[in-house]
């Protein structure tokens, strides 16, 4: 997965190439590389400088020639072929003036570099994308014009894909296309741009259109028009942007993350807001399912990947208790393999930060195949699972640059358990009296969380004193697990130990031959009812010499004689405790990674949206 930009027609191309760049980061950094086109000639540098790659190619552009309006530009996440500059995109056809960027992956790249072989192309690169260099260039040949030169490459290439290409000889013009992976237009006068999303060209383009699948889209200066795969003309979408440059800066914090961490009171009193009528029943403007049909529902299947898929692990708890129907919660990449079961009244749904995430979209896909009825929920408007789903329910935590996900993650619980209670609501399991309560407990959770939040400096000084430690577990039960796995996630991903998350009462079934002096385990303990099963667990790990951090209640001593650390968090009602507890789980992964000198908002390998299977 990668991030692509492209602009016609601009006297400042090179800039607004690397300035999009910058922003598109979130989805891979391991190299970067523009090309430039004019009459004639393509110009082109490519870096691969691990998380730095954009400022390493910023350098070399020092030295791009004059003269140049047009362009594109990509950042690369590496599937195939090694993260070094020669992979970096753009990849230019044997002639040196076709120049192609692709998101996405070319499945049957193999077949086709030996078909070009064979026909005499030169190959520089070991990726899937270069193909499509040479293919076009073949149709350049034969004397088609750019657009229909792609239009007859999409023909021979399987896969997903956002692609965009220049051409030396038509240096006015980009054409681009897609099939599954992102792709955006924008528009101001006399400059068009195309991006992998509308932060990439923010501050510039002043209009923005949707690319959808197997749509072609031919830029020129003065604006941009799109075809089919057979030729036909097709108007592009209009996209409505509700967000703006401001919110993707950093406001005076030192990065992203902790930014977004500190944004979450505010992320989950939005996802809230206007959703409760005067007459007490839960409204939702944008989820097109009639109440008809969310009645007939009978069984619930979520899907997901990342820390999305433990936002579903607690939405599956508060629908069974709340909406009394039975839910299944699913890996997504696992789910559209395993020839599921879809019967009438299961509601499929998908839940993803970005809305692009193929392994979401696909089980997405293949549940709507199957008869499901869809519903997305998602952070990103527009995105491609809440454009392919029946309905969808937004969360609306604005927008989310670290690749820890943190914000998205507390509005998507928050989103899921308001949809609990709207299905209850419908389905007569709760009393409206038992609906208000829990409804008035769902929107005291945002002042939880700003007090939450105040443990801070109190974690702090626990990582400083577990800077040392390689080996992490996180223990919970019942809600306290989902938060453990997610705490571990978080861990993992930004400080890069190793770290676990368990079922407290998992732990004996073998992880505790792993627990001795150095090991640390997190446990989540705020659950009343599960106080003592906690307490016996970590009485187990402390008598094998465990060092043992607890999450526990405000008011909780006992805690006190089986941990060596205690965070306290305020008191949540015991469904709603996950958007609380999780909070010094991120704040201690975040410390930890600061502490260890890692790039908290850019952490290797990973990347923010998923765009590959
Ligand atoms: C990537 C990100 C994670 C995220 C997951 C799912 O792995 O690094 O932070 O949770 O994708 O992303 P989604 O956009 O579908 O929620």
């Amino acid at each position: 997965m990668c991030g692509i930009i492209g602009v016609v027609g601009s006297t400042e191309a090179l800039a607004t190439l690397l300035d999009g760049l910058e922003r598109l980061e979130y989805r891979g950094y391991d190299s970067a590389g523009v090309a430039l086109v004019r009459p004639g000639s393509t110009w082109r540098a490519r870096s691969a400088a691990g998380t730095t790659s954009v400022a390493a190619l910023r350098e070399q552009c020092l030295a791009a020639p004059e003269g140049y309006f047009s362009g594109i530009g990509h950042t690369r996440w590496a599937t195939h072929g090694a993260p070094e500059a020669v992979n970096a995109h753009p990849h230019l056809d044997c002639s040196g003036k076709v120049a192609i960027i692709h998101n996405g992956i070319i499945e049957n790249h193999a077949v086709l570099r030996e078909q070009l072989l064979t026909r005499g192309h030169v190959f520089t690169s070991a990726t899937d994308s270069e193909v499509v260099a040479h293919l076009i260039e073949e149709q350049r040949r034969g004397g088609a014009d750019l657009l229909e030169s792609v239009r007859r490459t999409l023909g021979d290439i399987r896969g997903a894909f956002a692609l965009a290409v220049v051409d030396a000889s038509e240096p006015d013009v980009i054409v681009a296309a897609r099939r599954i992976s992102p792709l955006v237009v924008g528009t101001a006068p006399g400059v068009t741009y195309l991006a992998s999303d509308v932060p990439a060209m923010w501050g510039r383009a002043e209009n923005f259109y949707v690319v959808d699948d197997d749509e072609i889209v031919r830029l020129v200066p003065a604006g941009c028009s799109a075809i089919d795969l057979d030729g036909t003309p097709v108007r592009l979408r209009a996209l409505q942007v509700d967000w703006d440059l401001e919110t993707a800066q950093l406001d005076g914090f030192d990065d992203f993350m902790s930014k977004e961490i500190a944004e979450q009171p505010h992320a989950v009193r939005n996802t809230l807001l206007d959703r409760r009528r005067e007459d007490g029943s839960i409204t939702f403007d944008e989820i097109r399912i009639s109440d008809d049909e969310l009645r007939r529902v009978r069984r619930v299947v979520l899907v997901a990947c990342g820390t999305s898929l433990h936002a579903a692990h607690i939405a599956k708890y508060a629908i069974e208790r709340w909406a009394r129907l039975s839910v299944e919660v699913e890996i997504a990449s696992e789910y559209h393999y395993r020839d599921p079961l879809v019967e009438v009244g299961t509601l499929v749904i998908g839940i993803s930060q970005s809305g692009e995430t193929i392994d979401t979209i696909q089980a997405t896909r293949e549940a709507k195949r199957r008869g499901a009825t869809v519903l997305a929920v998602c952070n990103v408007v527009d995105a491609s699972l809440a454009r392919d789903a029946d309905a969808v329910l937004y969360t609306r935590a604005g927008l989310e640059v670290s690749v820890a996900s943190t914000k998205a993650y507390v509005a998507q619980i928050a989103a899921l358990e308001i949809l609990a209670l709207r299905l209850a609501q419908l389905r007569g399991t709760l009393t409206p009296f038992d609906i208000d309560e829990h409804l008035g407990a769902l929107l005291a959770v945002p002042d939880l969380i700003a007090t939450a939040l105040r443990t801070a400096p109190a974690v702090r000084a626990v990582a400083t004193e577990l800077l040392g430690a390689r080996d992490y577990f996180f223990i919970g039960r019942h809600l306290g697990f989902p938060t453990a796995l997610e705490g571990a996630l978080k861990l993992k991903e930004i400080t890069y130990l190793h770290a676990e998350g368990y079922a407290a009462g998992e732990l004996k079934h073998g992880p505790l031959a792993l627990i001795e002096p150095g090991v640390v385990v997190v446990a989540v303990v705020t659950d009343e009812l599960l106080h003592d099963k906690m307490m016996s667990n970590l009485a187990e790990v402390k008598a094998r010499g465990a060092s043992v951090v607890a999450v526990a209640r405000e008011d909780d001593r006992r805690i006190d004689a089986v941990a060596d650390f205690v965070l306290r968090v305020p008191s949540a009602h015991p469904m709603l405790a996950p958007m609380v507890d999780i909070i010094p789980l991120q704040l201690l992964a975040y410390e930890l990674a600061r502490g260890l000198g890692r790039n908290v908002d850019r952490p290797r390998n990973l990347a923010k949206t998923v765009t590959v299977e």
